[in-house]
């Protein structure tokens, strides 16, 4: 693949420097635990391109998985989890994951978390799909809310760590194959900034904006995988994008989740016709593993000739779902769905990736100083399809040790400042590029052929089209975070398309019409790396 080293021309002997021990890029629960976990006598800088108030974790609503019920153990946590990864889990990264969630969890209760309780001394569980226990902790149905308001009034009061917001990190600064900061763009001054640092992580969380319909919000465009990419990190298990079963499907408003809490609490699925249909396509109904029901949804949509399907809890009273969950009913009601007397209208769209930066539990990538934790990397524990409630954890327990593992390595670094004086300059230019029009039919084409469906053909076409918008903007010199975002866009949509079209097979979140099965005997990982 044919790219430029850096998103942007620059000489670094130009650009006024700031030092800090680490960078951390992103604001979502993984960068902010990380910045926690970090020993106060390193100086850390949270780099954020928009506000520390605007995450994907902010808007997770279940909760997070966690084996607290007597009947519960990590080893039933575990099995779950690898059931639902349809044989691509890494098993040490999820004996990982399971073994050290409650110490984090009673890490988040001392930081003041409020999450439902049966009393003071339990903690309310729910159920969620392909969970064999109840086992997700929650706060109401806005539990990311909770985590990162806490979690960021604490990491505020940290004399250690600075917030740099609107601070778009466009590039890793290397020399040598070793990290040495990043080159960011000031969207407030309109100009470049060079941060040094000993160490920096990755924490950008995920790319749902290289489809039409998502969970993620507007920032979820993946920079954080492209700048790794651009340095010579690798990627892996790109192919596997999980679409969300039941997100609103309203004229104003297809992104907005309707918890898998709620279908624990026993809500149907009804296709156009009142019908409900996931008794016909799986043993677990509606709790089946996401990537399943997803499909089933689809595929009803396909068969009645609708573009959404319904989702049933009207035998719920009022009070009890004003309750538990009162950010979806307040939601829905506020588009005219009284969800105690109505069906909710729902589709699938874009929720999680799975694959990401290449990185092991203490979040070290192939790139010396350089770590990655939380959606935007990938340590095997999702597989091909990630347990629903798994992904807050993810981001607390990795986020946990890769903080722990860089206050570790820094005690032994030699003490003395890193210095870049490197530059790169090529002969772009300024031109016309419509990045909200390119980036409409960017997510188009995705939607369209790499989506919860593919094929070779589909794969093929949707290759060809995004080299051919490659060429035309590849040599345009960038010059705001929607031009930056849109090269890093266009970037992860190829990766996701040519991974897509190696796994001859489906399994998991990657289906393939033209290869319906798991194929074991030619089982690999696809790991891409950027050419020197
Ligand atoms: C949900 O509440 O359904 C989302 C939880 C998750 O993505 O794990």
């Amino acid at each position: 693949m044919d790219i430029h080293r850096y998103l942007a021309d620059f000489n670094a002997k130009d650009i006024e420097k700031e030092h800090y021990d680490v960078l951390i890029i992103g604001s979502g629960i993984a960068g902010v635990y990380t910045a926690l976990e970090i020993e106060p006598m390193y100086s850390v800088a949270i780099l954020t391109k928009e506000s520390i108030d605007i995450s994907n974790s902010v808007l997770a609503q279940g909760g997070i998985a966690v084996s607290l019920d007597k009947e519960d153990s990590p080893e039933l946590h575990f099995k779950d989890t690898i059931y639902a990864g349809a044989g691509m889990c890494d098993e040490k990264s999820v004996w990982v994951l399971v073994n050290e969630a409650v110490q984090n969890i009673e890490s988040l209760c001392k930081y003041g978390v409020n999450f439902d309780r049966e009393s003071s001394l339990e903690l309310s569980l729910s159920k969620e799909a392909a969970h064999s226990k109840r086992r997700i902790i929650h706060a109401g149905d806005t539990t990311g809310k909770e985590v990162c308001d806490k979690l960021t009034s604490v990491v505020k009061e940290r004399s250690n760590v600075r917030i740099l917001e609107r601070m778009f990190a466009v590039d890793l600064l290397t020399w040598n194959d070793e990290c040495k900061g990043i080159l960011a763009f000031d969207e407030e001054k309109g100009e470049y900034r060079i941060f040094l640092s000993k160490a920096v992580v990755c924490a950008t969380g995920g790319f749902g904006q290289i489809y039409s319909n998502t969970t993620n919000p507007e920032v979820a465009t993946g920079d954080g995988l492209c700048l790794a990419y651009r340095a010579g990190a690798e990627l892996m298990d790109l192919e596997f994008v999980q679409f969300h079963p039941t997100v609103l499907y309203h004229k104003e408003n297809k992104s907005f989740l309707i918890s898998e809490a709620v279908r624990g609490e026993g809500a149907v699925l009804r296709n156009c016709r009142g019908e409900r249909f996931m008794p016909l396509y799986h043993e677990l109904k509606e709790l089946a593993p996401r990537d399943i029901v997803s499909r089933a949804i689809f595929e009803e949509m396909r068969k009645t000739g609708s573009e959404h399907v319904y989702l049933d809890i009207t035998f719920k009273d009022r009070d009890f779902l004003e309750n538990r969950f009162p950010n979806i009913f307040r939601t829905c009601l506020s588009y005219g769905i009284d969800i105690s007397k109505a069906f909710i209208p729902v589709a699938p769209a874009e929720h999680y990736c799975m694959g990401g930066i290449k990185a092991d539990v203490f979040g070290r990538t192939n790139i010396k100083w350089f770590y990655a934790c939380g959606e935007a990397a990938c340590n095997g524990i999702h597989g091909a399809n990630r347990l629903a409630s798994n992904s807050l954890l993810e981001g607390l327990v990795f986020g946990h040790k890769t903080g722990k593992e860089i206050s570790e390595a820094l005690q032994n670094r030699v003490k003395e400042e890193v210095c870049f004086e490197g530059f790169y300059i090529t002969d772009r230019e300024f031109s016309q590029i419509n990045a909200a029009g390119l980036r409409r039919k960017i997510q188009e084409i995705m939607t369209r052929y790499a989506g919860i469906l593919r094929d070779r053909s589909g794969l093929s076409y949707a290759r060809d089209e995004l080299e051919k918008m490659h060429r035309n903007v590849c040599n345009a010199k960038c010059k705001d975070s929607k031009d930056f975002e849109l090269q890093n866009i266009l970037l992860l949509s190829r990766l996701v398309v040519e991974s897509a079209l190696e796994r001859e097979e489906s399994r998991g979140a990657h289906y393939r019409t033209d290869f319906c099965h798991m194929d074991d005997v030619n089982w690999k990982r696809n790991i891409v790396r950027k050419k020197a």
